[in-house]
């Protein structure tokens, strides 16, 4: 393993005015998302769709990486190029998601614990010598009554820290992500105190794991209002309550730090982001984003399924890949939206 490999790979995942795109749904996720457009999840029409991803034309001026599922990395371009390949060709890097899903905790009801660590060492390597540069790994941390649980947080951080390790011991860059949900109704100050347990318990285990915090990005969830909260914090306020978590539990020496949207709609996610660069031009880290949703949902309705409609939606996804390039140096204004 090369420390200067993983340190460039860092690097560039959040070189300036870029960012990453996540594409890495699994087989029943990509399914609820053609249900939105009543399209049908076969293999081939999830290739086809991923293929339109891909390949989009002026793609790589915002995104440094795209995140890939394990069917989709062994899939191929209409022309027969492989996708990890055709990514490389552009000068973006492929990235794969190597967990195995969020399970139902043990003794803890509404918990969730991600599995996936079972040869994942062999896996790392087969997808190291495919082309993959970097991984993901999502641990989810739900709000409820009485939950998280101390212990729901400390088995995902452990496993999370374990993941990491194998990631850069294969020579791959870790994307750590521990996803606290912002589904339920709690106050953005709920949504701080659980995000602050997460980052600090994560990178205590990643620290007492020997994770190098200098190859290492993380992913996280910006601090937000529940959605079923009475009371929305706006942008400003999410924007400062974000940043405030991150100043206090994020080491220094990180490379970068990029936000899942979580559920956000695409123009909130890419505001909140650019409040955060304008307020805050002087971090450690650079912020940016790797949003599912929130960049891909304009461009699959665009798209509708349709080989017709393949141009319009690539050009939806363009936008909001230039919108929240923007947005990772405070450059991004509203109107943007409307001259698109
Ligand atoms: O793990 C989460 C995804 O990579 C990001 O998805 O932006 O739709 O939350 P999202």
């Amino acid at each position: 393993m090369s420390a200067a490999e993983l340190e460039a790979t860092a690097k560039a995942m959040v070189a300036k005015g870029k960012g990453i795109l996540a594409i890495d749904e699994s087989t029943p996720t990509i399914k609820k998302r053609f249900d939105t457009i009543n399209f049908e999840s076969t293999e081939e029409n999830r290739r086809a769709y991923r293929d339109l991803l891909i390949t989009n034309p002026g793609g790589k001026e915002f995104i440094s990486g795209m995140i890939l599922y394990d069917e989709t990395i062994r899939q191929a371009t209409s022309d027969g190029t492989p996708f990890a390949k055709a990514l490389i060709d552009q000068g973006i890097m492929p990235g794969i998601k190597v967990d195995t899903g969020a399970k139902d905790f043990a003794l803890h009801s509404g918990e969730k614990i991600t599995e996936g660590l079972d040869g994942l060492r062999d896996r790392l390597a087969e997808y190291k010598s495919i082309g993959a540069k970097f991984a993901k790994w999502r641990a989810v941390i739900t709000i409820g009554n009485n939950i998280p649980s101390q212990a729901c947080i400390e088995a995902n951080v452990h496993a999370l820290a374990r993941y990491a390790g194998l990631c850069q011991e294969a020579g791959i860059v870790p994307m750590v992500e521990p996803e606290v949900l912002m589904d339920a109704d709690n106050t953005i100050e709920r949504c701080y105190e659980v995000t602050e347990m997460t980052l600090s318990a994560l990178f205590s285990a990643l620290k007492s794991q020997d994770v190098s915090i200098e190859h290492t990005i993380l992913k996280t969830n910006m601090v937000i209002s529940g959605k079923q909260c009475s009371t929305q914090a706006n942008v400003q306020e999410v924007a400062d309550q974000t940043v405030r978590c991150l100043v206090k539990n994020v080491p220094a020496e990180l490379p970068g730090i990029v936000f899942l949207s979580g559920g956000q709609s695409a123009e909130l996610a890419t505001a909140h982001l650019n409040a955060m660069n304008v307020s805050n031009p002087d971090l450690p880290w650079p912020l940016s984003f790797s949003y599912g949703r929130a960049l891909q949902e304009p461009c699959l309705n665009a798209w509708g399924g349709k080989e017709s409609n393949l141009k319009a939606a690539q050009k939806a996804l363009l936008h909001r890949s230039k919108c929240n390039s923007l947005a990772c140096s405070g450059a991004y204004n509203a109107d943007m939206e409307s001259a698109a």
